[in-house]
């Protein structure tokens, strides 16, 4: 008699190289993660779980699970997984690392000049078939500070990007090693002076209770005028309401946001701002991260079903 194959249970919508990773030594089956009792159901008989981000992988899940051996989040950042959770219960917890980093510094850089030049309102009028060409005036790049909040991986993809367009970088983390900082040609500054020097500020920071609300409006009262802010990072780092109003009595110069508080959403007030810009969470949505990061951690699922040693990414 054959041995039944474990189960590995996909609750979110990945690339499909997961399948070709998997081949026939598991049987995959798919379940809508935001879907709760169909969740709670289907992960009683999985021995592995694959999510993205918006699946909330948490301790009624865990005490859900007869069998399961892997959790892995095909993507970075573990903040919908509750880690202490599943070691607790013995479940192994695997990332991808570095799948989707590049586009997420990618998309930081693209809703900056995004936010800059306005091209999403000049886009807008355009598809209304108006030529508006005196109504937009942007800012350039070339010669201004540039604000790295988080100098861990994507932060430092991001800063070797937009030191390409010829600013003066600046950075606040408190982990950084100034030795890499000093390499990419970044001043480590307090987040105090970043806020008072920088005309742009980027956010890479992963979201745990000690960054969650870091720039509130008090941060934000000490910024520069006319600042552009970008968070591709996490909702929540920055405080929506806080950066909205900012935004809104033009304290600011404008925001490119792609995370939200609460994921997914249709309301937010930053939303309808003519000086910001908005997208849904794509920052690892591209072809190239979303196939890494079903590769890695299908390869990291099949080590671990069989009992293997799984290496960090
Ligand atoms: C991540 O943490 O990897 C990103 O938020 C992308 C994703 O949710 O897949």
């Amino acid at each position: 008699t054959q041995q039944p194959r474990p189960v590995v249970l996909i609750a979110e919508k990945l690339a499909p190289s997961v399948l070709d990773v998997f081949g026939d030594e598991v049987e995959v089956r798919h379940v809508d993660g935001t879907d709760r009792p169909a969740l709670l159901e289907a992960v009683a008989q999985a021995d592995a779980l694959l999510v993205r981000s918006a699946t909330k992988v948490d301790a009624e899940v865990f005490a859900a699970t007869t069998r399961l051996k892997v959790v892995a989040r095909a993507g970075v950042g573990l903040d919908n997984v509750e880690v202490p959770a599943a070691t607790t219960r013995g479940v192994l917890v695997v990332n991808a690392p570095t799948s989707n980093i590049v586009s997420a510094a990618e998309h930081a850089v693209a809703l900056l000049l995004a936010t800059a030049r306005q091209i999403p309102a000049a886009h807008a009028t355009l598809q209304d078939h108006e030529w508006k060409r005196s109504k937009f005036s942007g800012v350039e790049v070339n010669g201004k500070t540039v604000g790295v909040v988080g100098l861990g991986k994507i932060g430092q993809l991001f800063a070797q990007r937009i030191a390409a367009f010829g600013t003066e970088l600046i950075a606040y983390d408190p982990y950084a090693s100034a030795a890499r900082a000093a390499q990419l040609g970044v001043e480590l500054v307090t987040l105090d002076e970043l806020l008072a020097r920088a005309d742009f500020i980027s956010i890479h920071l992963p979201k745990t209770p000690e960054t969650k609300g870091l720039i509130g409006a008090d941060q934000l009262a000490k910024v520069k005028p006319g600042v552009i802010i970008v968070n591709a990072a996490r909702g929540g780092l920055i405080d929506e309401q806080a950066l909205a109003d900012a935004a809104r009595e033009g304290r600011i110069g404008g925001a490119g946001v792609d995370v939200f508080s609460t994921e997914p959403t249709t309301e937010s007030p930053l939303f309808g701002l003519p000086n910001v810009v908005v997208t849904p969470h794509l920052g690892a949505s591209t072809g190239e991260a979303q196939d890494r990061a079903g590769t890695d951690v299908a390869r990291s699922v099949l080590l671990a079903l069989r009992g293997d040693f799984v290496p960090d990414a």
